[in-house]
């Protein structure tokens, strides 16, 4: 018994090194660029251009608010200034040649492709009709290997929203005024403007997230919520706005995955994943313990996207956000 827990941790670790190492290590060297998507994903892509995502590019360092923040933080120029280019643009480059080339786009939340766009599309050599079901599974965990961030991979995808979503930067926010994170929740931010499941159906449809998936977004949602504002409360040094707004922000997933975990005590992880986040003080000179809480929490998220699929959690259904909640209109 003791040794099958033993394996079992080591290959749960694995696992998460691996996808905290994507979410955190984006090399820009690898940027291919959304034009290069843009080949074969059209759909996808005018998508794309209708959002936000896509319209910070020219908006922000033209607004008057951005230059207020450049200004309190002494930035001259924001669309060279690294602290600026990690949230509102996708950068191409290394070192002093790393320029921004287009807004929030593709490789943003699917991962820098140089290393996976030739191997995911190729059909193994093959054709769509002609590639068996085994080549397609090897194609795909080669993909994965390779970096690429798929749908299924509602981790690694929720992960690179709220690393940007709950601004986890002290000076940013206290300094430069930059607003303290969006009010971000998983399901109606990720099925209003931003939706493109169009690959289906060749562009004909842009059908919402099926009800088991949404479950599944919901409950990892709040969980990378927690996971990422506690890792944010890890690193503030002073008594001002930051801390307090992700002090805050931890305490109310943590108060919304209690009642996830009273609605569904048939998964036990959810209630594993409140109580680590009460393991930790919300205070000032806690980033040990924060970060081993936040550490812990990544391991339940990986254990739930392991063992369901959402037909289980349907009693989740009444507390997640419906269609007049959907951030921004979707396309079709
Ligand atoms: C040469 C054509 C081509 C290019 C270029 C391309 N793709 Fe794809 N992509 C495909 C094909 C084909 C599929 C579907 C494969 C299948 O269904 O087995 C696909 C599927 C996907 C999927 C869905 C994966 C899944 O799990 O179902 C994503 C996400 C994706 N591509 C993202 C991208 C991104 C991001 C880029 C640019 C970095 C890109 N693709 C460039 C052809 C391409
Ligand atoms: C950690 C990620 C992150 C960094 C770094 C960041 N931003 Fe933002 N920024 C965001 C997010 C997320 C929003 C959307 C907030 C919301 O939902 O209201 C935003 C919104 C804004 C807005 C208001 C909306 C808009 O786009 O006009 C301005 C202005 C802005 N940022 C400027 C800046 C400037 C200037 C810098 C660099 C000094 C910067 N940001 C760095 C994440 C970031
Ligand atoms: C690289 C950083 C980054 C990532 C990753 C990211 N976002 Fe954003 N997002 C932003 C910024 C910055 C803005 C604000 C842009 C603006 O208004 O200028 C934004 C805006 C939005 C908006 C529009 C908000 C509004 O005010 O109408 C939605 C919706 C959204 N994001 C959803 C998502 C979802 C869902 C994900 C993950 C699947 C995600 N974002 C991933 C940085 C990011
Ligand atoms: C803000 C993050 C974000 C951006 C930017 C983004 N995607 Fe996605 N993509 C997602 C998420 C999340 C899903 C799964 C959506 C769901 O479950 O409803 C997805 C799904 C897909 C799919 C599968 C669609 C289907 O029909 O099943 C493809 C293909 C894809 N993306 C390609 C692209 C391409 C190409 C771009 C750039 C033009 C792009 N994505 C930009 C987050 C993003």
């Amino acid at each position: 018994m003791k040794a099958i827990l033993a394996v079992t941790a080591g290959f749960a670790a694995a696992i998460f090194l691996s996808a905290y190492a994507v979410a955190t290590a984006a090399d820009a060297n690898k940027t291919v660029g959304p034009n290069a998507c843009a080949e074969c994903h059209k759909e996808e892509t005018e998508v794309w251009k209708g959002t936000h995502h896509f319209s910070t590019f020219r908006d922000m360092p033209r607004s008057k608010e951005a230059r207020a923040i450049a200004d309190r933080l002494k930035i001259k120029r924001i669309k060279s200034q690294s602290l600026c280019l990690g949230c509102h643009f996708t950068t191409k480059g290394a070192g002093k040649k790393k320029k921004p080339i287009a807004g929030i786009s593709c490789e943003s939340c699917h991962s820098v492709g140089n290393d996976w766009i030739k191997t995911h599309s190729e059909f193994s050599g093959k054709t769509e009709k002609t590639e068996s079901k085994a080549e397609a599974a090897a194609r795909w965990e080669k993909s994965e290997s390779l970096g690429m961030i798929r749908p299924a991979a509602v981790y690694k995808l929720a992960k690179n929203c709220f690393g940007c979503h709950v601004v986890p930067q002290e000076k940013l926010v206290n300094v430069g005024g930059h607003p303290a994170g969006s009010p971000f929740e998983l399901v109606s931010w990720s099925q209003g403007e931003v939706r493109h499941n169009l690959w289906h159906s060749k562009g004909k449809s842009n059908p919402e997230a099926k009800a088991e998936r949404k479950r599944i977004l919901y409950v990892i949602g709040l969980t990378v919520e927690l996971e990422t504002a506690l890792r944010a409360v890890g690193l503030a040094t002073v008594r001002k706005t930051y801390a307090f707004r992700m002090a805050r922000r931890a305490d109310a997933a943590r108060k919304k995955l209690a009642l996830a975990a009273k609605a569904v005590p048939s998964v036990p992880e959810i209630a594993e994943i409140v109580k680590l986040g009460h393991s930790a003080g919300l205070k000032l000179e806690n980033n040990a313990a924060l970060t081993a809480a936040a550490d812990n929490i990544a391991l339940q998220a990986l254990a739930v996207i392991g063992k369901y699929n959402g037909s289980t959690l349907a009693a989740l259904d009444p507390m997640i956000p419906g269609g007049n909640k959907y951030k921004g209109k979707p396309v079709k």
